[in-house]
Formats: structure tokens, sequence, C-alpha cells
């Protein structure tokens, strides 16, 4: 069976019990495209992987900045900012990747935004929200 491309360790947690869980969400989308990957036909579970993430992102930014609006955070327009680029880049990959039958590109944007988002850009935050939400 094809391993995870990322396993849940508790160093992913970042103390806040609703942002860790969907992260977790979001590390069963990434896996979930990777275990296709191998696949003569993984370019089909392109779109779909583009569009739960579209959808999941879309809740998952809301809920951040809102806990980020209340705990006043003072880095919040800066992160929604990046939520939002997200977005667009994800957009443009969905089209060029699907057109270009390149599955590795959109693997690599999922790394990415694991790797350099969640595990380090909304690290951020912890510390406001930790004080604000007194966790
Ligand atoms: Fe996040
Ligand atoms: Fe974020």
């Amino acid at each position: 069976m094809t391993p995870l491309c990322i396993k849940w360790t508790d160093k992913f947690n970042i103390g806040v019990t609703m942002l860790d869980e969907q992260h977790r969400g979001l590390v069963s989308i990434i896996n979930s495209f990777y275990y296709h990957k191998s696949d003569a036909v993984v370019e089909r579970f392109l779109a779909p992987t583009a569009d739960t993430l579209f959808a999941f992102c879309r809740i998952h930014f809301m809920t951040e900045e809102a806990m980020m609006e209340e705990a006043e955070y003072p880095e919040l327009e800066d992160h929604r900012k990046v939520h939002r680029d997200t977005f667009s880049t994800l957009e443009k990959l969905r089209y060029e990747c699907s057109r270009d039958k390149d599955p590795d590109r959109f693997m690599q944007f999922l790394k990415d935004y694991w790797n350099q988002h969640v595990n380090d850009y909304d690290r951020r935050y912890v510390k406001t929200l930790h004080e604000y939400f007194d966790l």
C-alpha cells in the first residue's frame, strides 16, 4: 500500500483544538491525492482534490480569520492576503495542471502549502491566540 505523504504527529498541533482538527482535515486531503499519485489516471483526481481543498480552505480560513479578529491579532490583514493569494494560486494550478496533465506540480503545491503555510506562517498567530483564549 502507498505510504502516507504526511503522517500526523503531535508536533503539528498548535494547541488550538478547532484549528488542529481542521489542519488534520487538510492532511487528509493531501494524503488522498498522494495515494493516487502513481495511478495512470491521477489527473482525474486533480480537479476534485482542488475543489475539495478550495471548499475546505474557505471554511478553514474563515475560522482562522475569525479567531485572529477576535484576538485582535496585529498581522490579521497580512494573513488574510496570504489566504486570498492561496486561493488564486489554487485556481490557477487547478486549470494549468489539469490542462498539462501535471500532477507532480500540483503535489508540490500541496506540500509547499502544508510546510510553508500551515507549519510556518500559521505559527505566527499562535502566541496571540493562546494568550487571548487563555489556552
Ligand atoms: Fe491554517
Ligand atoms: Fe492561515
